[in-house]
């Protein structure tokens, strides 16, 4: 049998097709995916395809069928979670790396990048100096990373080995706050602490980790023998952007010798803003740090940090096994070409092995911006937070929930005449699904002292003042037509 091999194809004429339709799309008021006037869940289906359609075809495909029914999340409106908001340079870099470096291994420009960059964010974020890291896929990972350090450590200081021996028969515990990411619990899962075992601290008004009740949470476990593992202290929480009390967090931890871990996947770039920068006051106590470029720096998804004072603890936690296929293949004496090192070896340092380049990312952002052009978007960003926070206060049927700390903004509607709590919750609720349904505008939820929010979250470098104050009217409006059945509960 004689099978024709199929053409690659160039990526000048492709990528600039491809180039073309993203701008086309992104200028597009939001299509919702579900309600495509083409039917594109029955165009998709279907079994592996015996022929293929060739580059040209499946190109077009991609760009009238899939594209268009993504969920839009890089829009200018949209403002939901804390997804990412990828700015163009950077896209591109990741794309062309994809290519150029699909491995940060070896002597070469990217995996001296992935340092660079590394080094840079340090240097950027306020972080201790010297700290050292390594790239992941996102803050779910470099949590996990983290944490797994942070375990390896303090079991370490009592003669045991976890990552080699397992974690001895001792009970572990983890410290956080009632609003940390849900990671954390995750991490503790995966690493045999336990997601039960991470204590959840209660907080402040202002949702920021309450300091005396994590003392007196760990002196009880203490006397109880629970080896306290970590304390994780938010520098932006995902629900309202509030930063923990970071020096009070890192004495404790230090006082009954449990590592300190910054989680500051969203917000450790708000240091950046002096407006805030000394909320952030004690970061340089932290064990190990995250922060995700993904996120408020605006590389597309899929890029994460993990900083560590000593990269060797990291090592000691993730390295391989040795594997015939690579010993004595990198003899690192008389290096001549690229391939003759492994580089900096970041698959020791956590837990990937193949991985792209993501240095490359990172760098081609603080190239294009500098610090800054990074300083003037956050800015920026905390501004909208804080305009919408000032319509909220002075509008009579909308209720600022909490002064934004970063670039997230807790409020709701409030109906122009007495309603019962579970009443505003239920309009809320409506009227964010209402904003999904019938507007451009992408936000999402949290809850607040019990209360249901609606809750922007700016991190998109493409939004405008002007979209901002559109999303506030919008939701005025949406507010003020709810059917009166909805919201009128005034009998019930
Ligand atoms: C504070 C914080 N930590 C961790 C994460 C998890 O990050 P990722 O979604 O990149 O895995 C998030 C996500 O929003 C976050 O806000």
């Amino acid at each position: 049998m004689t099978v024709e091999r199929p053409e690659i194809g160039r990526f000048a004429e492709t990528f600039e097709q491809v180039g073309a339709a993203l701008d086309d799309w992104l200028a597009k008021e939001r299509v919702d995916a579900l309600r495509s006037p083409t039917d594109w869940q029955s165009q998709l289906a279907g079994p592996v395809p015996q022929y293929g359609l060739g580059a040209d075809a499946t190109l077009q495909e991609f760009i009238d069928v899939v594209l268009p029914n993504g969920p839009h999340l890089t829009s200018e409106a949209s403002w939901g979670w804390i997804t990412t908001g990828p700015s163009t340079v950077p896209t591109a870099v990741a794309a062309a790396s994809a290519i150029a470096a699909p491995q940060r291994q070896a002597l070469t420009a990217f995996n001296m990048l992935e340092e660079l960059a590394l080094d840079w964010l340090v240097e950027l974020c306020g972080l201790p100096s010297g700290m050292k890291g390594v790239f992941s896929s996102g803050g779910s990972t470099a949590n996990l990373i983290a944490l797994g350090a942070a375990r390896q450590w303090a079991l370490e200081q009592r003669g045991i080995d976890p990552s080699g021996a397992g974690l001895g028969g001792l009970e572990l515990a983890v410290y956080t706050s009632t609003q940390a990411h849900h990671t954390v619990q995750r991490s503790a899962g995966v690493l045999g602490i336990g997601r039960r075992r991470v204590r959840t601290i209660a907080t402040d008004k202002e949702l920021r980790l309450d300091a005396d009740a994590l003392e007196a949470a760990i002196a009880a476990d203490v006397s109880q023998g629970v080896v306290p593992v970590a304390v994780v202290a938010a520098a932006g929480t995902t629900n309202t952007g509030a930063v923990d009390p970071l020096r009070r967090c890192g004495e404790i931890a230090k006082k009954f010798g449990a590592w300190f871990h910054v989680d500051g996947a969203y917000g450790l770039p708000g240091i950046l803003d002096e407006r805030v920068a000394p909320l952030y006051e004690g970061l340089e106590l932290a064990d190990s740090a995250i922060t995700d470029p993904h996120k408020w720096l605006n590389a597309p998804t899929g890029v994460a940090a993990t900083f560590v004072r000593d990269r060797s603890v990291l090592y000691r936690a993730f390295t391989q096994e040795p594997a015939d296929y690579l010993e004595g293949a990198f003899s690192d004496d008389d290096v001549q070409v690229s391939f003759d090192s492994m580089g900096v070896p970041y698959f020791d340092f956590s837990v990937e092995l193949s991985s792209p380049a993501r240095g490359v990312i990172v760098w081609s952002i603080l190239r294009e911006l500098g610090v800054d052009g990074i300083r003037a978007r956050v800015v920026q960003d905390n501004d909208f937070a804080r305009h919408v926070a000032r319509r909220a206060s002075e509008h009579a049927r909308l209720e600022l929930l909490l002064d934004p700390v970063l670039s997230i903004c807790v409020f709701r509607y409030r109906p122009g005449h007495e309603m019962s709590e579970a009443g505003i919750d239920a309009a809320n609720r409506e009227i964010l699904r209402r904003l999904a349904r019938e507007t451009r505008f992408i936000v999402s939820s949290t809850i607040v002292d019990g209360t249901f929010a609606l809750r922007p979250c700016f991190i998109n470098p493409r939004t405008s003042l002007a979209d901002v104050d559109a999303f506030v009217d919008t939701v005025i409006t949406l507010g003020d037509g709810l059917d009166a059945t909805l919201v009128d509960d005034r009998e019930r």
